[in-house]
C-alpha cells in the first residue's frame, strides 16, 4: 500500500515522540511492503514562530492532501499570554475543524503490571476495557467568544444533525462491542444538554433498538469512573465533557502518556494524537512516554489504513514491552530504572513480532 502521512511534531514534547510514531510506521511498512511517504509540516507555537499562524496554509493543504495525520502536541508557556490573539491551540482546533473530524476514540485499556502507577485500588482497574467517543467540532469549544473589560462569553451550542452523527458513530463502535452505550450531558441545566439527550433517545429507538443506553450527568459519570470504571463500555459525550472525562479516565491506566486517540469523521483524512499535551515541564529531556503515540499510530492503521493486522501487532508491542517491565518516567517511582522516550521506542519496535 501506498499512504501520504503529513507529521505534524508541533511543540513541547510532540517532536520527540512524532518522531517514535514515524519509526514504528517506518517499521511497519518496511516488515509489509507499504510505501509510507511523511509530510513534516508546522502547527501550533512553532508554526507561530515560523509562519506567525498556527495553522500555515502548507499545512493545511498536506493534510487534506494526505491518508492521515500524525499530531504530537501543541502550546507552551512562551505562547501563553492570555492576551494573545494568536494561540497555539487555535492550529489544532482549527485543523479538527477544517479536517471536519467531529468524532474523537479515545480507547481506555489498563495493561496489568501497570496498575500500581494508577491512583485507584487495585481491584477497581479489574476489567476496565472502555471506549470514550467525544464530540470534537462542536459545543463550546466553537461557538462565537466574546470579551470585553468587564465580561466574557463562550457560546456553546449543538445542531440535531451533529448529535446525530456522533450519535450514530458511538451506537456502531459499541455494538461491536458489549452493546452497552451511556450518554453523558447535564441535561438538568443545560438547553444544548436536553437536545443532546432528546436526540440521544430517540435515535437510539429508532435506528439502535438492541443498544443497551443509560444517559448520565456529567457529574456522576466523573464519579462513577472512579467508583465503578469497570461498568462502562461506550461513553459517548459533547465536546468539553470529553476532553474533561477523558483526562480522568487517563489516571485508570496509570499514566496520560498510555492514552491514544483517533479523530474521525466522514471524509478521507483521519487525525491520529496522544490525548497528552505539549508537557513543557519534561520537553527536550528526552523522557516522554511515546506509548500514546504509538497507540495512535495503531488506531491509525486500523481507521484510515484498514490494515488490522499490522495495528494489532502494534497494540500487541506496546502491551508485551510494559507487560516485560519497560518503563518510562511517569510509569515507575524507580526513576533510576526508566527508559527514555528513544529507548521506550526501540523496546516496542524490537517487540513487533512479525
Ligand atoms: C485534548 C487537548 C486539547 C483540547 C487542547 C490542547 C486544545 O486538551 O486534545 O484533549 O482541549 O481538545
Ligand atoms: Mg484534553
Amino acid at each position: 500500500m501506498d499512504a501520504l502521512i503529513t507529521l505534524l511534531p508541533g511543540d513541547g514534547i510532540g517532536p520527540e515522540v512524532a518522531q517514535s510514531g514515524k519509526n514504528v510506521l517506518a517499521r511497519i511498512g518496511q516488515q509489509f511492503g507499504h510505501n509510507f511517504t511523511f509530510s513534516e509540516q508546522y502547527i501550533g507555537g512553532s508554526a507561530i514562530d515560523h509562519c506567525n499562524d498556527p495553522l500555515p496554509s502548507n499545512t493545511i493543504s498536506s493534510c487534506k492532501e494526505s491518508d492521515a495525520v500524525i499530531l504530537g502536541a501543541v502550546g507552551g508557556p512562551k505562547w501563553d499570554n492570555p492576551n494573545a490573539k494568536i494561540r497555539p491551540e487555535q492550529g489544532l482546533l482549527g485543523l479538527r475543524a477544517v479536517l471536519k473530524v467531529f468524532a474523537n476514540i479515545r480507547p481506555v485499556q489498563i495493561i496489568p503490571s501497570l496498575s500500581n502507577a494508577s491512583p485507584l485500588k487495585e481491584e477497581l482497574l479489574k476489567d476496565i476495557d472502555l471506549l470514550v467517543i467525544r464530540e470534537l467540532t462542536g459545543g463550546i469549544y466553537f461557538g462565537k467568544k466574546e470579551r470585553t473589560k468587564e465580561s466574557a462569553s463562550d457560546l456553546c451550542i449543538y445542531q440535531k444533525y451533529e448529535i446525530e452523527r456522533i450519535i450514530r458513530i458511538a451506537a456502531n463502535l459499541a455494538k461491536a462491542r458489549k452493546n452497552k452505550l451511556c450518554s453523558v450531558d447535564k441535561a438538568n441545566v443545560l438547553e444544548t444538554s436536553r437536545l443532546w439527550r432528546d436526540v440521544t433517545t430517540n435515535l437510539l429507538a429508532n435506528e439502535f433498538p438492541n443498544t443497551n443506553v443509560e444517559h448520565l450527568l456529567v457529574d456522576a459519570a466523573a464519579m462513577y469512573l472512579i467508583s465503578r470504571p469497570a461498568d462502562f463500555d461506550v461513553i459517548v459525550t459533547e465536546n468539553m465533557f470529553g476532553d474533561i472525562l477523558t483526562d480522568e479516565a487517563s489516571m485508570l491506566a496509570g499514566s496520560m502518556g498510555m492514552l491514544p486517540s483517533a479523530s474521525i469523521g466522514d471524509e478521507k483524512v483521519g487525525l491520529y494524537e496522544p490525548i497528552h499535551g505539549s508537557a513543557p515541564d519534561i520537553a527536550g529531556k528526552g523522557i516522554a512516554n511515546p506509548c500514546g503515540m504509538i497507540g495512535s499510530i495503531a488506531l491509525l492503521l486500523r481507521h484510515s489504513l484498514n490494515l488490522e493486522e499490522e495495528a494489532k501487532l502494534v497494540e500487541d508491542a506496546i502491551y508485551n514491552t510494559i507487560e516485560n517491565g519497560a518503563r518510562t518516567a511517569d510509569l515507575t517511582k524507580k526513576q533510576n530504572k526508566a527508559l527514555s522516550t528513544v529507548e521506550m521506542t526501540q523496546k516496542i519496535i524490537d517487540n513487533l513480532e512479525f
